[in-house]
């Protein structure tokens, strides 16, 4: 089974008497375990995709099914209820929580959405924390740490529940080149030893370089792909 499936899905935004065809129907599938990056120029849809993808906003036309789920037909509350146990996020903004340290930080998922016993919530964050390389910096506040550090803390977030897929909407937007670069082979370190599928945007072809998967976003139609025979 394929971890995301979408046919002809499409996204039209209405605003007033303007229709904007974000997303133009587009196939597509992802499959467990892959690296995959949508890239694109700056209002190509990249946002809106992974933004359905997400259950953050629901499409407007076409099937869309992640992690076996037709998200199409979810509730908002449905909708959330599902990030929570399959997926995980990664900002471009990083969005820590500033009052927070880089501990609490990656905590701060598994006592919101999932009620560990803290025994197992203490193995788990270490667990996370040396995978990242971040330990050092667990009693740090978001201010006192580098962008690069700060993203990496936002992977560790996203992968503190295990969810079966991590969405980067531009992670490496806010970073220098090379910092890019190593978040970038972070994240596929991440999928090695997790298994988690990451699927992330960027406009940076030098970026995207690094994916494994590639599917191209112009004007919200799919121009091409390099994905070893995965797009269909
Ligand atoms: N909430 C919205 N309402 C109306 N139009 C939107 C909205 N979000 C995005 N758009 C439009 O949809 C198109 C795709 O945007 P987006 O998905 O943000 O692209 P990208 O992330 O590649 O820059 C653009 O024309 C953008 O202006
Ligand atoms: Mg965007």
């Amino acid at each position: 089974m394929s971890l995301v499936e979408a046919r002809r899905l499409a996204k039209t935004y209405v605003a007033g008497e303007v229709q904007i065809r974000a997303i133009r129907g587009v196939d597509f599938t992802i499959e467990p375990g892959s690296f995959v990056s949508f890239v694109g120029p700056s209002g190509s849809g990249k946002s809106t995709l992974l933004n359905m993808i997400g259950c953050l906003d629901p499409p407007t036309g076409g099937t869309l099914s992640v992690v076996g789920t037709d998200v199409s037909t979810l509730s908002r509350k449905e909708g959330a209820h599902f990030r929570g146990e399959h997926l995980g996020f990664v900002f471009q903004d990083f969005n820590l929580i500033p009052v927070l340290t880089v501990y609490e930080n990656i905590e701060y998922p598994l006592l919101m959405v999932q009620n560990w016993p803290q025994a197992e919530r203490k193995k788990r964050i270490s667990q996370i924390l040396a995978a990242v390389g971040m330990e050092e910096q667990a009693r740090k506040y978001p201010r006192q740490i580098s962008g690069g550090q700060k993203q990496r803390v936002a992977v560790a977030r996203a992968l503190i529940t295990n969810p079966k897929l991590v969405l980067a909407d531009e992670p490496t937007a806010n970073l220098d080149r090379e910092t890019a670069n190593k978040i970038i082979a972070l994240m596929k370190h991440m999928r090695d030893e997790f298994g988690t599928t990451f699927i992330f945007s960027t406009h940076d072809p030098k970026v995207v370089k690094n994916a494994e998967t590639i599917f191209t976003l112009e004007d919200g139609e799919l121009k091409q792909s390099d994905t070893g025979g995965i797009y269909a």
